[in-house]
């Protein structure tokens, strides 16, 4: 039997590959890594515990309603990061602000993460995949300080890591610090993640589109006719591609980056600007995407590029298969 690499381990292995290689991404990895043990637990039990199931009673800056396991999700992390010494601040998709981090140890922390704590809260009570997607900067102001909003807003290709935590038929993490994207599959009996899924590429073109369907008659022309192309005998596997819309874009994305396809999310007259979020859902699968051969664009401009106005920014998304992205942009 080959050696098993445990998270842990492969973190070690790879510090000398961080640009800033004092073991500080290493630790803030291994907090992730443990926020999301604490959080999967929680998903497991979904069903089980009452008051862990179903909507909290409040609604989000967005207007959504959150679930509990939202909120559980965000503490996790938030816990996490604030006592683990390598962050200054964070913004969450269920905090209106971002936090500054208020001890002197978190002042000292030279990192901010922006992070979806739950992916796909609608599907929580239905028992269908979920995740927490994370994004990783150096602060901008100077260490010491308080992180201010100028450390959040910074444009992905600024970022040194990101990743996901899925929590599917089983619970992986997928992330990348800029050498590739690794995967890693959680063993609940121990508690550890197990490197499973080394060196991730995404195929340059698949056969699986991602789309919310019911919205096709608001998509715009050039759109709706690569939605035509991926339904006809047209393409190049001679048939129609299948659509596959989990509706938890981390599910989906990962589904995509395994088997090649791609998943788009216009602009849309209910969502004029798009529906998913730039800081905490966009910028980290597109590094991600980007680091395993794939392409992620609003349409017309790559993700990584967008200078980020607002942390709550949305925008239109594309991202998949380099082939099939720029098929999609009429390229
Ligand atoms: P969140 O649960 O974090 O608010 O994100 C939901 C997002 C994304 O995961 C999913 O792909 C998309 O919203 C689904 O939107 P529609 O229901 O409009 O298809
Ligand atoms: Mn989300
Ligand atoms: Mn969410």
């Amino acid at each position: 039997m080959s050696k098993l690499t445990t998270l842990h381990e492969f973190i070690v292995a790879k510090q000398k590959d961080f640009p800033f290689a004092s073991g500080e991404l290493s630790r803030l990895l291994n907090d992730i890594a443990l926020a999301a043990k604490i959080v999967s637990n929680d998903v497991r039990k979904a069903g089980l515990v009452d008051h862990i199931l179903g909507a909290q009673g409040g609604q989000n800056v967005q207007g959504e309603e959150q679930q509990k396991l939202d909120v559980v999700a965000d503490e996790a992390f938030i816990r996490a990061f604030e006592n683990g010494g390598e962050v200054c601040g964070i913004a969450s998709e269920e905090n209106d602000d971002f936090l500054a981090f208020q001890s002197d140890t978190a002042k000292k922390g030279n990192y901010v993460v922006l992070f979806d704590p739950l992916d796909g809260s609608s599907n929580i009570d239905v028992n269908v995949s979920i995740g927490t997607i994370f994004s990783i900067y150096r602060r901008i102001s100077p260490n010491g300080t308080l992180a201010t909003l100028d450390d959040m807003l910074q444009s992905g290709e600024q970022q040194v890591a990101a990743g996901y935590v899925l929590y599917g038929s089983s619970t992986i993490l997928v992330y990348t610090t800029g050498n590739g994207v690794n995967g890693f599959t959680l063993d609940p009996a121990i508690g550890e993640f197990f490197l499973s899924h080394p060196e991730m590429r995404m195929p340059e073109n698949g056969r699986i589109y991602s789309v919310n369907e019911g919205n096709l008659n608001d998509f715009e022309p050039t759109l709706r006719a690569y939605i035509s192309y991926c339904q006809s005998n047209e393409n190049q596997t001679g048939k129609p591609y299948s659509g596959r819309y989990i509706g938890s874009l981390v599910a989906d994305f990962h589904r995509n980056l395994i088997k090649g396809g791609i998943y788009i999310y216009p602009a849309v007259p209910s969502a004029p600007q798009g529906r998913l979020r730039l800081l905490y859902e966009c910028n980290p699968l597109a590094f991600i995407a980007e680091q395993a051969g794939g392409l992620a664009t609003d349409g017309k401009n790559r993700i990584l590029e967008i200078k980020p106005s607002q942390l709550h920014q949305r925008v239109g998304f594309y991202i998949g298969s380099k082939q099939m992205v720029e098929k999609a942009m009429g390229l």
